[in-house]
């Protein structure tokens, strides 16, 4: 069966990538994948069974086994259910994004997600969001972005997302939390995050989330992904 066609949609917390995979995915019709909802949830249900916050191969074995769907809520939102239980919205707090980048960076809990991930690469296509889709995950996605902007912007847009979600959060702290998860997330020895030789940059700073999509719809169309 020839294999369909990816594009992967790589950057640090808060460049927007969440958001234009899911626009960018429904304009193509396409399934989507959120990578860093699984290393939330691998995050999570180690809280969860009480693992020891340093237990790498306890991590790893739930990444590999984890009862996870990702469903549409009656809201129309995103749904992510875990073992049975929702728990869409405790994936989304920052504390749970600190969790996810520290399992992260160990390679047992990244390899025993890997056949998950590519799993999710099924006709029509996929749309994948994360940090290391074009370098590790899709090497030869048809289509790489790598989306950033400035670490001023990046911050208050995740401020004001966390805010609309009811958070309680200081747009100072959230700025240093960002700061040090990026750090963790760039310089781990193991899929880091950087743009894949082959990926398009696309620096949102100053730009809307409409021109962001019309940019990558455009380079999707170069590329005879979609009319
Ligand atoms: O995209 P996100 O904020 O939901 O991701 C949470 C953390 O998960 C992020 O800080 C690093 C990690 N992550 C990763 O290492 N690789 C991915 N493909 C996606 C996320």
């Amino acid at each position: 069966m020839p294999s369909p066609p990816i594009v992967t949609i790589d950057g640090p917390s808060g460049s927007g990538k969440g958001t234009i995979s899911r626009a960018v995915a429904v304009r193509a019709g396409w399934h989507l994948l959120d990578s860093g909802a699984l290393y939330r949830l691998v995050a999570l249900a180690g809280r969860k069974r009480s693992l020891n916050p340093d237990d790498t191969q306890g991590h790893a074995q739930i990444a590999g086994s984890m009862d996870v769907r990702f469903d549409v809520a009656t809201d129309g939102g995103e749904a992510v259910i875990l073992a049975g239980e929702e728990v869409t919205r405790q994936i989304r707090s920052e504390e749970a994004g600190q969790g996810a980048s520290r399992v992260a960076a160990w390679p047992a809990v990244r390899s025993a997600l890997l056949d998950r991930q590519r799993a999710f690469a099924k006709a029509p296509g996929l749309v994948a969001d994360g940090r290391d889709m074009g370098t590790v995950v899709f090497p030869t996605a048809d289509l790489k972005i790598f989306l950033t902007a400035s670490p001023a912007e990046r911050a208050l847009r995740r401020y004001k997302q966390l805010k609309d979600k009811g958070s309680d959060v200081s747009l100072p702290a959230l700025s240093r939390e960002i700061t040090e998860r990026d750090q963790r997330d760039a310089t781990r020895t193991v899929a880091p995050l950087k743009p894949a030789p082959d990926a398009e940059v696309i620096d949102s700073t100053g730009l809307s989330i409409d021109q962001v999509i019309d940019r990558v719809i455009a380079l999707g169309r170069e590329r005879a992904l979609w009319a």
